[in-house]
């Protein structure tokens, strides 16, 4: 049975200790991190990091981020890194980016899935950081969900999801952030962003560095293609209802196009869901034939990439035929919510 832990008011520091012993005996632990939520294991442990895999019924070519408290354990998980590599951990950590290095002897091939490359990432959430210290192992953990749905940000979703299928969950309230951590590896002494998040391409930039997207980033990855990141080819996000993407710079024409795609699917006797920014629910409240779902303000990005994965598992609890989600430009955080939102929609995009 799960064991709830909960953080909520106050850190409970014998039951942290509890959870950092679960770890060193290859147990399962849900924790927060200020992205997303992770199932955590022992790191070095090839039989401990088996088990994430079957509790989030994850592909076995998908591989997992080791987390790590200090530069000491760094060096217990890579074989060195070089001087950008060095900067870039320098500037974003302890934080939301994760780093691809070449891996160490002591990182068991599970974790990698035969690569001999490893994400590494230093959490700044304090309990992501308590618990790695006190266990004193790096901790391998993916987002707290099953295996192609929405990342998990509250511990009622994740409740829900992996309930019996870990041994402790720890709940620190809703994610700071809400999208996982930005992805990037250094190729010839280039920064490429394999997954976006709060650390921007600006963010990058601004250290001295140079940086680019990885073209993969917008478009569906067929099968055989080879990419540098193998989570790029899995389904993600997407609700089991059909979910639509409408796009433009402009906002007005966006909201046009939507209202013309309800009025054809109701004359279709068809129900509809919008996913918008929260101040747009005023113009489609006449019709009872729509469900709003509102994920955010417009002044403020953060509040959407923070709400994102709870608006999409909303999708499917309503009785609705279609969603049509409202796209955002492609800067800042925007880059990293649309990427996530394009594969929620697999690839469905109106772009007018
Ligand atoms: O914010 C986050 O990163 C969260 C929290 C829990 O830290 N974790 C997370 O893990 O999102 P996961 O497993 O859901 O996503 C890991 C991503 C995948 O896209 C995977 O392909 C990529 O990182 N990845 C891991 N190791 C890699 C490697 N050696 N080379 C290339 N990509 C790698
Ligand atoms: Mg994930």
């Amino acid at each position: 049975m799960t064991q709830l832990y909960d953080f909520k008011n106050k850190v409970k520091k014998e039951e942290l200790n509890k959870a950092a012993k679960c770890i060193i005996e290859d147990g399962l632990v849900v924790f927060p991190t200020e992205t997303v939520y992770g199932i955590g294991a022992n790191a070095l442990v090839k039989e401990a990091v088996d088990k994430i895999y079957v509790a989030k019924g994850r592909p076995s070519d998908n591989p997992l981020i080791v987390h790590i408290c200090d530069f000491d354990m760094l060096n217990n998980v890579t074989n060195g890194y070089n001087e950008i590599e060095n900067k870039l951990m320098k500037a974003f950590w302890p934080g939301p980016m994760t780093i691809i290095l070449k891996k160490s002897e002591l990182v068991p091939y599970n974790v990698t899935c035969n690569l001999d490359t490893v994400g590494v990432r230093m959490p700044s959430n304090i309990i992501a950081k308590e618990l790695i210290k006190l266990a004193n192992v790096p901790i391998a953990a993916p987002s707290a969900n099953i295996s192609g749905k929405p990342s998990g940000t509250n511990v009622k979703d994740i409740f829900e999801e992996l309930n019996d299928r870990v041994d402790i969950i720890i709940d620190y309230g809703n994610s700071d952030i809400g999208v996982e951590s930005t992805v990037l590896k250094v190729i010839n002494d280039e920064v490429v962003i394999l997954r976006p998040g709060k650390i921007t391409p600006e963010d990058i930039e601004n250290i001295g560095l140079k940086v680019r997207l990885d073209s993969h980033i917008f478009l569906d990855v067929k099968e055989s293609e080879n990419v540098e990141s193998p989570g790029m080819k899995h389904r993600h996000y997407a609700p089991k209802t059909e979910t639509i993407m409408v796009y433009n710079q402009n906002e007005e024409i966006i909201l046009n196009k939507i209202l013309e795609i309800i009025n054809e699917n109701i004359k279709l006797g068809k129900k509809v869901g919008i996913i918008g920014f929260d101040e747009n629910e005023i113009l489609f409240k006449e019709n009872d034939e729509v469900v709003y779902i509102g994920y955010g303000k417009k002044d403020n990005l953060y509040s959407v990439s923070k709400n994102i994965f709870s608006c999409l598992r909303k999708v499917d609890e309503y009785d609705i035929d279609v969603c049509i989600i409202q796209g955002i430009a492609k800067k800042g955080i925007g880059i990293a919510i649309m990427n996530r939102l394009i594969r929620a929609c697999e690839y469905k995009v109106i772009e007018i």
